[in-house]
Formats: C-alpha cells, sequence, structure tokens
C-alpha cells in the first residue's frame, strides 16, 4: 500500500512536471515559424494543427506511404555527414536530410509519412525538442498527416521516451500517440513503451467502404537498449504489446462475415528488427542485405503473434542503415527502410534512399471496396531521386 501510494503520489509529480515542461515547451515554440499565435490574456498559446481525419483512401482508390527510417538528425547546419564521399564532406550537414524530405514528398505526394525511428540522434542533439522540430520540419509544413515511433537512440539527448512520444504527439499534424486511449483499452497503462498505437485508414470518399476501416497501421515501441540474463543487448517487443496488437486486430476482425467488407490487411511498424530477419539471408529478396541484423538476443514471439492474427501483411523497420531489401517469413514480409538522414552511418556511394508503399482498392460495381493490392518501392537520394526495387507485397 504504501508503496502504492509513493508511486501515486510519484506519478502526480510527474504529471505536474510534464506540465510543466509542455507549457515550456508551447512557450518556446510559440516564437517560432511553426505556431499559429493566439492570445489569451497576456499569453500566446499555441494550438496544434492537427490534419483532416480519419485518414483515408483518394478518391482514386489509392493510400501512399512514405516510410523514413533513421534520419539520425543532430542540430541542423553544424553537424556533419557520416559516410558521404570526400569531395561531399565539405558542404554535407543535417540540412541534406531536410532536402530529401522536402524532395521526395514534394516527388511522391505521399498521403501519410511513418517515421520509424532514430529520427534524432541523441548525442548530436544538444535539445531534442529543437532536434525534433527541425528533424520533422518538413513534414508538419507539407500538412500532411504523419506519425512516428521511437528507435533506440532518440532519447539518448535532453528527453526521455515518454516525453519525446508527448512531444511529438503534440506537433502539427501529428497523429502520433502515446499509448492505446484508456478508453479503448482497460489496462493500457500496462503496455510496455512508448508509442504503441494503431491507426485506421477509411475506404474512399462516398464509397461503400467510405465509413468503414479498410486498412489498419500498427505502430509499436521496440525499446532501446537492455540488459538480459547480464548481457547487454537491444530491447525487444514485449507480450503486453502483443497482447493489445491481437485484441485490436480481434476487434477489427468482428466484420469478417461481411463478403463487400473482408477483414481490414494490416501493415506494423517498429524499429529493431526481430531475430528471424536473420534468416533472410539465406533466402530470396530484393533490396540488399549489407549488414548484419542488429537485434535483441530476445526472441520474443512477435512472428508467431503476427502469423496467428492473420491481418498483418506486411513489417516495415529501420535501425540498419545497410539493409534496405523485403523478404518473406511465414507469408509476412518484412521490408527496411535503408537508411534516411546523412548523419547516420551509411555506405559511401550508396545514396541515402526511402521506402514508398501503396495500398490500392478494388473497384466494385458501384464503387471502390476493400484493398485489393499493396506494393511497395523505394527511392534514392539522388538527382532523379531514381525508383528502384518495386514489388507486389500482397494481393487479396
Ligand atoms: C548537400 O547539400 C548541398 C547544398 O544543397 C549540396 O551542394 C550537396 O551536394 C549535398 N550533398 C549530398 C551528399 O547530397
Ligand atoms: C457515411 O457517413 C456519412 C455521414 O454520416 C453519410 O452521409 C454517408 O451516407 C455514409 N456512407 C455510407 C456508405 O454508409
Amino acid at each position: 500500500m504504501d508503496s502504492y501510494n509513493t508511486t501515486k503520489q510519484k506519478n502526480w509529480k510527474n504529471s505536474l512536471l510534464y506540465l510543466t515542461f509542455i507549457v515550456a515547451i508551447l512557450h518556446l515554440i510559440h516564437q517560432s515559424h511553426f505556431s499559429r499565435k493566439l492570445i489569451i490574456g497576456n499569453e500566446k498559446v499555441h494550438i496544434k494543427k492537427n490534419p483532416q481525419l480519419p485518414l483515408r483512401f483518394r478518391s482514386d482508390g489509392t493510400f501512399k506511404i512514405l516510410q523514413v527510417a533513421d534520419m539520425h538528425y543532430g542540430s541542423g547546419t553544424i553537424t556533419r555527414c557520416r559516410d558521404v564521399l570526400a569531395s561531399e564532406f565539405e558542404f554535407c550537414s543535417d540540412l541534406n536530410t531536410t532536402m530529401f524530405l522536402k524532395r521526395i514528398i514534394q516527388a511522391e505526394t505521399p498521403d501519410f509519412i511513418a517515421f520509424t525511428g532514430d529520427n534524432i540522434f541523441g548525442s548530436s542533439a544538444p535539445d531534442a525538442a529543437e532536434s525534433l522540430f527541425e528533424a520533422f520540419g518538413p513534414a508538419m509544413e507539407s500538412g500532411l498527416p504523419w506519425a512516428a515511433i521511437l528507435g533506440n537512440h532518440d532519447q539518448e539527448s535532453t528527453m526521455n521516451r515518454e516525453e519525446l512520444m508527448s512531444l511529438i504527439s503534440h506537433m502539427d499534424y501529428s497523429v502520433s500517440q502515446i499509448n492505446p486511449l484508456a478508453d479503448s483499452l482497460t489496462d493500457s497503462a500496462k503496455i510496455d513503451g512508448f508509442g504503441n498505437y494503431n491507426l485506421r485508414v477509411y475506404g474512399a470518399p462516398g464509397s461503400i467502404l467510405a465509413n468503414s476501416s479498410v486498412l489498419n497501421l500498427f505502430f509499436l515501441d521496440s525499446g532501446d537498449r537492455a540488459v538480459y540474463q547480464g548481457i547487454r543487448t537491444y530491447g525487444w517487443i514485449k507480450d503486453s504489446q502483443l497482447q493489445w496488437m491481437r485484441r485490436v486486430s480481434h476487434e477489427l476482425q468482428g466484420q469478417e462475415q461481411d463478403p463487400l467488407h473482408p477483414t481490414p490487411p494490416a501493415l506494423a511498424f517498429f524499429h529493431i528488427p526481430i531475430p528471424e530477419v536473420r534468416q533472410l539471408f539465406y533466402k530470396e529478396i530484393v533490396g540488399r542485405f549489407q549488414e548484419g541484423v542488429a537485434c535483441s538476443r530476445v526472441n520474443s514471439p512477435v512472428l508467431q503473434t503476427f502469423v496467428s492474427m492473420g491481418d498483418v501483411k506486411a513489417v516495415f523497420i529501420g535501425h540498419d542503415h545497410k539493409n534496405d531489401f523485403c523478404g518473406n517469413l511465414d507469408g509476412i514480409w518484412f521490408c527496411y527502410g535503408g537508411g534516411f538522414g546523412y548523419h547516420g552511418y551509411g555506405k559511401v556511394g550508396w545514396p541515402r534512399r526511402a521506402r514508398i508503399i501503396l495500398a490500392e482498392l478494388q473497384k466494385g460495381k458501384m464503387s471502390w471496396t476493400s484493398v485489393q493490392r499493396i506494393m511497395t518501392w523505394k527511392r534514392l537520394d539522388d538527382e532523379k531521386l531514381s525508383k528502384i526495387d518495386e514489388q507486389i507485397l500482397w494481393n487479396r
């Protein structure tokens, strides 16, 4: 009981600290160009700009996602690029990462951006909040809905993982969440990590599935570092997270009987690969396998859970910047984004890159219906933003 009360008191204190912190942040950013100014009394307050929700397919029956893996943003102009040609080094900084993000948003015009962790690189970011605003700047300026999860480096600066996810969820046009809303789950407090949530994408406007979710996006916190049986290793996805996914998936599959509205396929996004991804070295893949899979020593039942859920068709990860392949494990695709940011390590002469995911609806007699096909390809940060490795991930 004592410890319960202490915890409660501590939580309360944390909340207060946290509130103060947010107010301070709001104060800080109200002067910057990110804010829309509103004056209440003498205080200027930043009101978060929200995208139009729910997420939905376009009237041409498509929904396009841009995956940005491992931006490793530091603090702007002074942050040097790693693994670029000697001739490129002098004029290369975080601003090249920003430029790449702006260019690819313009070229691909996605409907949604998914940032899969190591968005900022702690040790080069003296002020985490400032780095986040710069790193996600092009996404906020684009007005597109975007979501982020954390990698293993994001919290190495001035904010912990909970604070980071909280700030990210309050940024303009962000649809990120810290964890599932309490009303959708009675024991949400028990989910491990910060940044576990799902986003439903609705059918095309005016179609028979305009008010139904036809695609589900899962975001998971794969943690940072951990010690397991006395050995230092990476984090892993815990049972509490998998149980929550099962529940969400089960809820969505309730509609299964309706032939017009079959179970919506799901995609999952997290940072650290699962150990089974190593097996893909011996299998047919699309893209490059150029470095060892840096995963946790703990092999939690992520793959088994996804297989038994049945709705997850593809998983998008980051963490290993020199891997950019897609490979299939037990019927589920595992795709790396490939390193995006210039301050993250990479391979000299091998351009930074991003992944695009395109879901397409089936054309019914009268209107668009459920998801028919899911494709993916990558774009390189070269002069032409070359498109490579286009492939079909799923066909109903
Ligand atoms: C980085 O950006 C500068 C300025 O636009 C450009 O001149 C340079 O070529 C870029 N470097 C790389 C490696 O893309
Ligand atoms: C979806 O909801 C809107 C607003 O409530 C309604 O006008 C429309 O008819 C609904 N469409 C379908 C297919 O149920």
